[in-house]
């Protein structure tokens, strides 16, 4: 197995490196590519149709570059757009759902919150996922809308986000969750800022590690993995300006290149 082509990654913006820094930890000898499509962010408030023909366009981008597999690192893409993905690529694409199920089976109180976009919560895949595991559980569904923004806008660790996660967080502090779930990739930047306003028993948890591992599965199961042993630079492409990506990814410090791209 040595298939030396890069892993795509793309996301509305400029979260989906949550998940590309899992990716990037658990496989650093396969060469990925990310695309911020930071212009037309938030994508949780747009229409379906407005959603896939997003997602249909990074991923014509992404092939274009030779990528041998797409990860769409943003779960209102995937809630809305990988089934057309799949049936029409011929390369496998991995998505990210909400992580409802170890939440639900691990939750003492029998209480968990679920922090996603609206685009997301009303999907079909997100509310057969919830069917199927939260019968006995009472599920707080909140939207955080707007929060995209303001990651997006470089002000993740602001005084204005944790006023603004205060009051998003009261049905879920009311209703005595002991698990928060992030639905989107961008959340997961906000964790200091939550942990702030949580109480110590409530667990946050993501998709990050998951996708990773079954990226690694999914290359492994398709004789897609590269063989070889050397680590390999990421790319970092944004159709806006670089500034926020280049802080959140530490690109200075960390040596990672970012460039602006029309797409
Ligand atoms: C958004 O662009 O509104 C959110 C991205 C996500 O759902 O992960």
């Amino acid at each position: 197995m040595n298939d030396p082509r890069p892993i795509g990654i793309f996301d509305s913006g400029v979260g989906g490196t949550s998940i590309w820094k899992e990716i990037h930890s658990l496989l650093p000898n396969e060469k990925t590519i990310y695309l911020s499509d930071s212009k037309n962010a938030p994508y949780g408030i747009k229409t379906q149709e407005e959603i896939i023909s997003l997602s249909v366009k990074n991923t014509e981008k992404l092939l274009s570059m030779d990528c041998k597999l797409v990860v769409v690192a943003c779960n209102t893409a995937t809630t809305n757009a990988i089934k057309v993905l799949r049936s029409t690529y011929p390369v496998p694409f991995i998505g990210i759902e909400p992580a409802i199920k170890p939440a639900a089976l691990k939750s003492a109180n029998k209480a968990i919150g679920i922090l996603a976009t609206r685009g997301t919560l009303s999907s079909q895949l997100f509310a057969e996922t919830s069917e199927l595991y939260t019968k006995d559980i009472n599920v707080i569904e909140v939207e955080g809308n707007g929060l995209v923004e303001l990651i997006e806008a470089g002000k993740k660790d602001s005084e204005e986000t944790q006023e603004f996660l205060k009051d998003l967080l009261k049905p879920m502090l009311a209703a005595k969750i002991d698990y928060l779930v992030l639905g989107c990739s961008h959340y997961p930047y906000l964790v200091p800022a939550l942990r702030k306003i949580l109480p110590e028993n409530v667990e946050i948890i993501d998709s990050g590690e998951a996708v990773a591992r079954q990226t690694k599965s999914i290359l492994f199961k398709s004789s897609l993995l590269n063989g070889t042993e050397t680590y390999k630079e990421p790319e970092f492409y944004t159709n806006t300006s670089p500034n926020v990506l280049r802080e959140i990814i530490n690109a200075n410090k960390n040596g990672y290149k970012v460039s602006t791209l029309e797409f």
